[in-house]
């Protein structure tokens, strides 16, 4: 595989540490998009090993968490003092190639299965050199999504209820970040009970096994008949879409964070209830992150033992078992396996 120099804007990051997150696993199924080749590993945290011209916002050495998210800062969403919805997320120009220069996309814009990966220099969050990689690559992706989806799209305030669909990477941060927020009741939801022990450990104060019982019964039934103040899918099928939208409160809060796995899929709702029951439907893109605003105050909460960031690195593995850390993504077996890769 080939990485070039970086040009003008663009870094070159030594990858230390990339999660793997269930977007990859989209991404290789053929959920997003048909770019093939992908390069994947978009959960990444490393040193910059080189930069291009212009850069100014790290250099040489430093320690980064690579980000997904770059705001161009001139698009109307930008303009408007929304640079989270950027309709120009900045990514590097160059592509990266295999040996024979067939053009690899990198997932997400970062592609960090691989030692070595280019970026666009916005990506790159200088964070504080201390911290442990496998826990700070977290935050690029699936925990900052997960914290983020309760505690900004979802607006989690001190007294809350807060139910969390699939008990995940994404999940556990969605039920961390409401913990952290002040939630009264946070309910976790899973599958498979191995999930529901961890979502206790993160913070939930109830769980749900919805092979047993029926989430949106289950989640009434804890909130006195109500239904949750939030709900998050961090599924995102039209089943769990659709128990995230009964299963709130009056002016109840959704919010979806989880991807859909297959291109296509359709959720049908009932109109009497979209309108009668208020609150807001809501998706949420990474978590509506700034990263570099947010990165640095999860590595904050990481430092002061209130984010337990290490307890979502299930496995350390090298870059030639992310497809048996997919089979394990798929057994729910993990919250994250972390490529680690050990420098020469
Ligand atoms: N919106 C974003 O910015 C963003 C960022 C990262 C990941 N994601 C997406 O979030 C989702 C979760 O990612 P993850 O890495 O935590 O994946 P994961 O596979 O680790 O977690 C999914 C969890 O959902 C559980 N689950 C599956 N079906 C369920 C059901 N019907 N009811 C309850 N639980 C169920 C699984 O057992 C598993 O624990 C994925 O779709 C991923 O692509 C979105
Ligand atoms: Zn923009
Ligand atoms: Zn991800």
């Amino acid at each position: 595989m080939h990485v070039p120099d970086p040009g003008p804007e663009e870094v070159v990051i030594r990858v230390e540490a990339c999660g793997v997150c269930h977007t990859d696993l989209h991404y290789r199924d053929g959920g997003i998009g048909d770019a093939f080749p992908f390069l994947l590993g978009h959960e990444a945290a490393g040193r910059v090993e080189a930069i291009g011209a212009g850069v100014t916002n790290v250099a040489p050495g430093d320690v980064v968490v690579v980000a997904w998210r770059a705001p161009c800062g001139t698009c109307r969403s930008c303009l408007r003092g929304r640079p989270w919805y950027c309709f120009d997320s900045q990514n590097a120009r160059q592509r990266m190639t295999l040996d024979d220069g067939t053009e690899l996309t990198a997932a997400l814009g970062i592609g960090a299965f691989a030692e070595f990966c280019l970026v666009h220099a916005r990506q790159a969050v200088k964070v504080d050199p201390s911290v442990r990689r496998e826990a700070a690559a977290l935050i690029g992706c699936g925990v900052m999504a997960g914290f983020g989806a309760a505690v900004t799209t979802g607006a989690v305030a001190p007294g809350d209820t807060v139910a969390v669909i699939g008990c995940g990477g994404v999940g556990n941060a969605a039920i961390s970040g409401a913990s952290i927020a002040g939630a009264r009741m946070v309910i976790g939801i899973d599958v498979v009970e191995r999930k529901l022990e961890w979502a206790r450990r993160f913070g939930a104060t109830h769980t749900i096994d919805a092979t047993r019982e029926d989430p949106v019964e289950a989640i009434r039934a804890l909130t006195g008949g109500f239904g949750a103040d939030l709900v998050v899918d961090a599924v995102g099928r039209p089943e769990t879409y659709l128990q995230a939208f009964l299963a709130r409160d009056h002016a109840g809060r959704l919010v979806n964070v989880g991807v859909p796995p297959e291109q296509g899929m359709t959720v049908e709702l009932p109109m009497s209830e979209v309108f009668g029951r208020g609150g807001s439907l809501r998706s949420s893109w990474y978590g509506d992150c700034l990263p570099s605003r947010d990165f640095p105050v999860l590595i904050d909460l990481y430092r002061k033992g209130r984010l337990d960031l290490d307890g979502f690195v299930s496995e350390i593995i090298t870059v030639n078992d992310v497809e048996a850390a997919f089979s394990k993504i798929v057994k729910s077996e993990v919250l994250r396996s972390v490529v680690v890769f050990t420098p020469r």
